[in-house]
Parts: structure tokens; sequence; C-alpha cells
């Protein structure tokens, strides 16, 4: 018996923390006046809950409009469609994201461009965007990952010299902010997500926010089965899709909205706390903090394991072992998209990969992206946002946890154990042993 709760010691650990989705009496009051409003849906566009939502995130983060969507996923493709990308035209992607970045520019036949991300933010590497560039490239889609902002100053001059759209992914970024300005509000296009697992949910939901009323016409067109937009001062037509969010989650949304100024004080307070007490564990890498970055959102913190620091001991075990010390985490959080298992992407189902070249693009064997690789299977320690949303003790515990797994690493040599194996499984595998997902 060691020391470790995984080789039968006490966990460090036992209370769970701060749960999540937080809500009060006030979601509660807000879904009891939808539903007795009978008005629920999405139509009439943009209804009530929805457009007076959408009005309040996009100002929140600075831009002139917003449109609520039925998810993050949609909110992508609603932005690149309101962007006017068409088939065959490509996008610049980060290689380390959720594949939900990427699948809206294939499914409007478009190509996705792999980039590699900077070791130091996990974000989009800018100094590797210009060399493909093609003369089909239309635009960029950076993510800001987990707790840092894409590099926007450079990705605006590149896009700029070339004429490209940038669409910023801001699905981990509510509230954050670069010099001073929201997330989705310096590229042309943000798009959000409010999935179960995000800053701010209805359980599902997307926004989409600009400051050009054109782009905002077609993202309103697009989402709403073609129809003319509310202004409809550009008159462009397109075929749309039913993309609506529901008014009860418009309701759900405008209180999460009011309480996340406060959320982000306790948990940017916990993150810099626990993050102090990590700093000079040998083995233990830290993101860097871009002074840019004027108002962090971290969605996750993430750090670095280093499994050559520690022996050779992999960073399963490391997670495995840390998850039984009672501090949820995960490692193999997000793949390189062009290696995982949630893409098994079929030219044949594609067309735009083909045209135009001798063989189709293999994007699942065309790319080697080392420093996404070595993040996604090597060192990446991704802990969820809402552990910071307690007290500093729970900071503290966490950092503790962090602390007694670094201190005691050689109880996990050679260990088998299922916490450990469940660590090293994909998000494709893992449904078949975990009940819910994050
Ligand atoms: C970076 C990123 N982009 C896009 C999405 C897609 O959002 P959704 O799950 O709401 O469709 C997510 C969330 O899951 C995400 O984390």
């Amino acid at each position: 018996m060691g020391k470790l709760a995984i080789t039968g010691g006490a966990p460090l650990r036992k209370r769970p923390f701060a749960a999540w989705p937080a809500y009060s009496n006030d979601e509660a009051r807000a879904l009891k006046q939808v539903l007795s409003s009978r008005n629920w849906g999405g139509y009439p566009f943009p209804n009530t809950h929805a457009d007076a939502f959408a009005r309040k995130f996009a100002r929140f983060h600075g831009a002139r409009y917003g449109l609520a969507v039925a998810n993050g996923t949609i909110a992508i493709e609603v932005a690149l469609k309101a962007a006017g990308i068409r088939p065959g035209d490509e996008v610049i992607v980060p290689a380390y994201t959720w594949e939900g970045t990427v699948g809206p520019v294939l499914l409007l036949n478009a190509v996705p461009v792999f980039v590699d991300v900077s070791p130091d933010t996990y974000c989009l590497d800018p100094r590797l965007i210009e060399s493909v560039i093609t003369p089909r490239t239309r635009a960029i889609l950076p993510v800001h990952l987990a707790m840092n902002f894409a590099d926007l100053d450079e990705i605006g001059r590149v896009a700029r010299r070339h004429k490209l759209a940038v669409i910023e992914d801001c699905a981990h970024a509510h509230g954050g902010k670069w010099r001073s300005k929201g997330a989705g509000a310096t590229g042309d296009l943000g798009a959000f997500s409010f999935q179960s697992s995000k800053l701010m949910t209805a359980g599902e939901g997307g926004a989409v926010i600009t400051s050009s009323l054109e782009l905002y016409e077609r993202a309103q067109s697009y989402t709403n089965c073609g129809r003319a937009s509310a202004t409809d001062r550009y008159r462009r037509r397109m075929i749309g899709f039913n993309y609506r969010m529901t008014d009860l989650q418009a309701a759900i949304l405008e209180v999460q909205l009011r309480r996340l100024p406060q959320q982000a004080k306790v948990r940017e307070a916990n993150m810099s706390r626990f993050e102090n007490r990590i700093r000079n564990v040998h083995g233990i890498g830290l993101l860097a903090r871009d002074p840019r970055q004027t108002r962090t959102a971290a969605y996750q913190y993430v750090f670095k394991y280093s499994p050559e620091s520690f022996g050779g001991i992999p960073r399963a075990a490391f997670l495995g072992a840390l998850e039984m010390e009672g501090v949820p985490c995960d490692g193999l959080f997000y793949e390189p998209v062009y290696k995982s298992a949630l893409f098994p992407v079929d030219p044949q189902e594609y067309p735009a990969l083909s045209w135009g070249r001798a063989a189709p693009l293999d994007l699942r064997a065309m790319y080697h992206c080392p420093v996404s690789e070595r993040a996604a299977y090597e060192e990446s320690v991704w802990l969820p946002h809402h552990i910071f949303l307690g007290s500093r003790k729970d900071a503290d515990d966490i950092a503790d946890a962090v602390l007694k797994v670094s201190e005691n690493i050689h109880e996990l040599r050679r260990l088998k154990h299922p916490a450990i194996a469940r660590k090293a499984m994909s998000r494709a595998e893992r449904p078949r042993v975990e009940k819910r997902q994050w």
C-alpha cells in the first residue's frame, strides 16, 4: 500500500467540487415565464428572449450584432456561410481543437488546412500561417483554446495582407478580452457554444457575433431557413436551414450572462492561486499568459506534464492518480483533428478535397503537427473550470493533489489500474465507459 489513493492511500480530496452547471431561482423564474407565454420556440425569428439575449451578449463582447443559434458547431457553420465561404475554398484551422471547429468547414464543402499550435499557448501558431496560404485560401479560423487567446494581432495582419476573413472560435472564451476587446469582436465574426460544459450554458446553444450588418443579415437568413433578415439592407438570398435557438434556452442564457462576471472573478483568483502553487514543481510546465489578453476566460486550466522529467511515467498514470485523489482531470481532451477517430474523413463525401488535384487530399495522412501531437498524446493536463468556482481551500486542494502525485510518482511505475486505462482512452472510445461526458 502506498501513499497515493491509486495505490491504496487516503484520497486527498473526498468532497466534490462546485457543481456544474450553476443555477438559481432566477433560471427557474425565467423558464416559468417563457413556459407560461406559450412562446417557446425560435420562431417568430428572432424570438423575444433569443433577440434580447443575443443583443446583450454581443454588447458584452463589444460587437454590434448578435445571433442566437442551436449550438456551437452550427454557430461556426453560420459564421463561415456569412463570411461567404464557398465550395472549394480553403480555411486555415488549428490542428489542436475540438472536431466541431473543423466539421463545418467540410460540411460547406470547403477544405480545412491544418496548422500547428504554439507551444506557449496551444493556440494557432501565427508564424506558420503564411506558408500555407494559396490562391484558394479565404479565411482563418483561430480557436481561443482552454484559457488562452490566439494571437489576434498577427492573425489580423496576415488576414489583411491576404484579404482573408477571420472567424474566431470562442467556444471556450465567454467574457475573455484581447486588448480590452471581447472575444469574437476583433475578427469579422465570433462563434460561441453554450453546450453543458461551457462557461455559460443552456444545455445546448450557440451564438454568432459581428459588427458588420451585411454579415449579420447573411447569418440571420441562413439560420432562419433563408428568410429575409429583419433589416434586409443587403438583400442577399440563400438557401438556409432551421438553426434557431429556442426561447427556453435564451431565457436561461440571459441569467447565465448576468452571473458570468462574478464567476469569472472567482475562477481567475482560484486559478492564479493554484498556478502559483504548482509553478515550481519539477516536470510541470505552465502555458504563457500573454499580457495582451486583458481578461482571461478559462474554460479549463491547462498545464504541461513532462513524462521525461517524471522518469518516463506516462501522462495517463499521472492523470489516473490525480483523479483518484479526487480531482477531475483529462489529457486526451483534444487530439490533432487529422488523427482523431472522430474525424474519419472520406473524400467521396467531400468532393472539394478532389477538385483540381491529381489525387484527393488525404487529410488524415498529409499532416504532422508536432506541437499538437505532443500536447495531445504526451503532455497536456486539462482541469475543468467549475472546480475553480469554489473556495481558496478548493484551489489549494487541487494544488496539493498535484504535488502529492508528483512527489510520489514512483508509486505509478508499471502500475496497471482501471483509472489509468480510462485516461488513455480517446474521446471516441469513452462513451463505452462514461455516463456523463463533458
Ligand atoms: C473549440 C470548440 N469549438 C466548437 C465547439 C462546438 O460547440 P457545440 O458542442 O455547442 O456544438 C466546441 C464545443 O464543444 C468547442 O470546444
